[in-house]
């Protein structure tokens, strides 16, 4: 039986991973947001995962507003980083675990969530950004990822968008999964996105941190009361794509009822986001 070793969730902001590749993370703005980072780092490094679950959203990369589909995972044998404008950024390849995103797919199928599957697949700043931030790994920084992964997408951007009861129960699907794999892996669970921010509209740049604090001191203890928030409430509470918020639901979903915090950290702002973290192991 492979094993979840704890759960990390992160914010996902494009200028962390570039503020990482071109080394100014100790610059005034940056520097309070990234000695945040060093004890999650810390907490990564001592689980140890072979494989780390990573559940974001594709933000147009791989698929468009034409075609979205609301929960995906990707069974590739690696995962390159791609192009959203800027260059690609220039880290290792993922290397990904085929043969356990087939099993999770499978088991996840047959267990009712009918998601799409994805034999290729390149990631963006949504994966590789939590990515650096839980191992390190800025342009030229390490040689290979130590972690396999799987890219688990859920669909922040085109509505409708799933309930956060629905990505809570991925998460716990993903739960019964990642335990009937007959490999002894440790398994790191990572979820990404919010916290509260807007980046368009006429809210653009709207943040706010009461709610982002409520979110982070519930997460823990009782993940059930942030899934009866009506998706409708994250948006005017949190900002439209403080809805990401969904798929830190995901990553609760996905640990045992109980857990203990670890770690947090909170600091506003990253560019137009209030960046949160939480690092949780099983109580
Ligand atoms: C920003 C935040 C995001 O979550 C994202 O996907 C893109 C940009 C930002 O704050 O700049
Ligand atoms: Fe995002």
């Amino acid at each position: 039986m492979a094993r979840i070793v704890g759960a990390m969730t992160t914010s996902h902001v494009p200028s962390i991973g570039i503020a990482m590749d071109t080394g100014i993370t100790h610059d005034p703005y940056w520097k309070p947001l990234f000695d945040g980072y060093a004890p999650a780092k810390d907490f990564v490094r001592d689980l140890a995962p072979d494989i780390t679950i990573v559940i974001y959203n594709d933000h147009g990369l791989e698929v468009f507003l034409d075609r979205v589909p609301t929960f995906g995972i990707a069974a590739a044998e690696r995962y390159e980083s791609g192009d959203e404008g800027w260059g690609p950024r220039r880290i290792p390849p993922f290397q990904g675990d085929p043969a356990f995103s087939w099993h999770l797919i499978e088991h996840l199928v047959a267990d009712e969530f009918d998601l799409s599957m994805f034999q290729e697949w390149q990631v963006d700043h949504g994966f590789s950004v939590p990515m650096s931030i839980a191992f390190g790994g800025r342009s030229g920084e390490i040689a290979a990822w130590p972690t396999r992964v799987v890219p688990v997408v859920v669909n922040t951007i085109q509505f409708p968008l799933p309930q956060p009861l629905r990505c809570f129960k991925l998460g716990q699907a993903i739960r019964r999964a990642v335990q009937a794999w007959p490999g002894d892996e440790r398994v790191l669970i990572l979820g990404t996105g919010g916290m509260s921010h807007q980046l368009q509209g006429e809210r653009a740049g709207f943040m706010h941190p009461p709610f982002d604090r409520m979110f982070l001191d519930m997460i823990g203890p009782d993940p059930e009361a942030l899934t009866r928030i009506p998706l409708g409430t994250y948006m005017k509470e949190a900002g439209h794509e403080g809805a990401e918020l969904i798929m830190w639901l995901v990553a609760r979903g996905a640990m045992g009822a109980h857990v203990r915090e670890v770690y947090k950290h909170y600091h506003v702002s990253a560019s137009l986001t209030a960046a949160g973290l939480g690092c949780y192991v099983e109580a």
